[in-house]
């Protein structure tokens, strides 16, 4: 779907992006991550050429992107830059219009979409349509940013920190949001993070950044288990990696079969490393697990959290 080959960028002679490499299948969700300054927004704003590489090819659905207009290949790609960037004049339903308006949509069905996306991301249509963004919090002005990215309906969806200003609440449902949506739609999304939990949670393609390059690509247990490098491993947090790999699977995977257990259950959706910390947090050695109707599903004993050697 995306294919980035050998791509460079310099800015004043400094090399930013270095020799980056990097599919993306159709319906994947793709997480850049790395530290501060190593290329990943401009890696991401060459994909819908805000910046043209210096060298290499990008190309989209086999066709190299500059084959086409900047604002043709934009309206293919839904975009919710770093710093949000909505219009200031304009109202939330005219910033999210944005691009459907473009593209001449009907006026009755651009407002249905708007309506849609408002629900879809918490933010209720009736108090939200008519506001500018400086009468909404930071947060919401995100929202505001990742609905604009979603409304005509894009193939592509570059995200670059989209969830950065929130809080770990509403930033939970958002990822959560996030992850339905892509499963809905089979949408391409690269995302940008700098947070190595978020990356673990969305990526089913994780491509570490450093000074430019690509140091490490693959899924989330390819990171836990075999980093590449010592960089790499500290970038995944050595000390949490059991932790961390916990939270890649769920109470389902791991609950045995209904037995007679008291105690508060836990959901058999939530994760092993939720089951961890209940286990500690309410000192029981089992847990009743339920279903998401509610109803009895299974236990969980503290020696499930061991995966059963091969
Ligand atoms: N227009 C520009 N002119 C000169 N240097 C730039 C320009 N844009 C980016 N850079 C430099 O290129 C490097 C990579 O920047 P980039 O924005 O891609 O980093 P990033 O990985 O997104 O970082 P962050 O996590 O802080 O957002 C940085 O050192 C930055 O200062
Ligand atoms: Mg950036």
């Amino acid at each position: 779907m995306l294919e980035l080959k050998a791509v460079n960028k310099f800015f004043n002679g400094w090399q930013a992006v270095a020799d980056v490499d990097l599919q993306v299948a159709a319906g994947e969700l793709a997480v850049l991550i790395g530290t501060s300054g190593s290329g990943k927004s401009t890696t991401l704003k060459m994909i819908n050429r805000l910046i043209e590489p210096d060298s290499g090819s990008i190309r989209l659905a086999g066709e190299d992107i500059r084959s086409q207009p900047p604002e043709v290949l934009r309206r293919r790609i839904g975009y919710a830059i770093q710093s949000v960037g909505l219009f200031p004049h304009w109202t939330v339903e005219q910033n999210i219009a944005a691009v459907p308006s473009l593209l001449k949509w009907p006026k009755a069905r651009i407002r249905e979409r708007v309506v849609e996306l408002l629900e879809l991301l918490h933010l209720p249509a009736a108090q939200f349509l008519a506001r500018y963004p400086h009468q909404l919090s930071g947060g919401q002005q995100q929202r505001v940013g990742v609905a604009r990215a979603l409304a005509a309906d894009p193939e592509v969806l570059l995200m670059d920190e989209p969830f950065g200003a929130l809080d770990p609440v509403t930033r939970g449902t958002l990822q959560q949001e996030l992850l339905r949506i892509q499963a809905l739609s089979g949408k391409t999304i690269v995302l940008v993070t700098h947070d190595i939990d978020e990356a673990l949670l969305l990526g089913q393609r994780i491509v570490l950044m450093d000074k430019g390059r690509v140091v490490q690509q693959g899924s989330a247990q390819d990171f836990l288990l075999h980093p590449a490098s010592d960089f790499v491993r500290d970038f995944v947090g050595q000390s949490d990696v059991g932790v961390r790999l916990l939270g890649l699977d769920t109470v389902a995977s791991r609950m045995r079969p209904l037995q007679p257990v008291s105690g508060e259950p836990i959901a058999a959706s939530a994760t092993l490393r939720e089951a961890l910390s209940a286990f500690v947090a309410r000192r029981v050695s089992s847990l009743p697990v339920i279903d998401a109707q509610g109803q009895p599903a299974g236990v969980l004993h503290f020696a499930d959290l061991l995966p059963v050697a091969a």
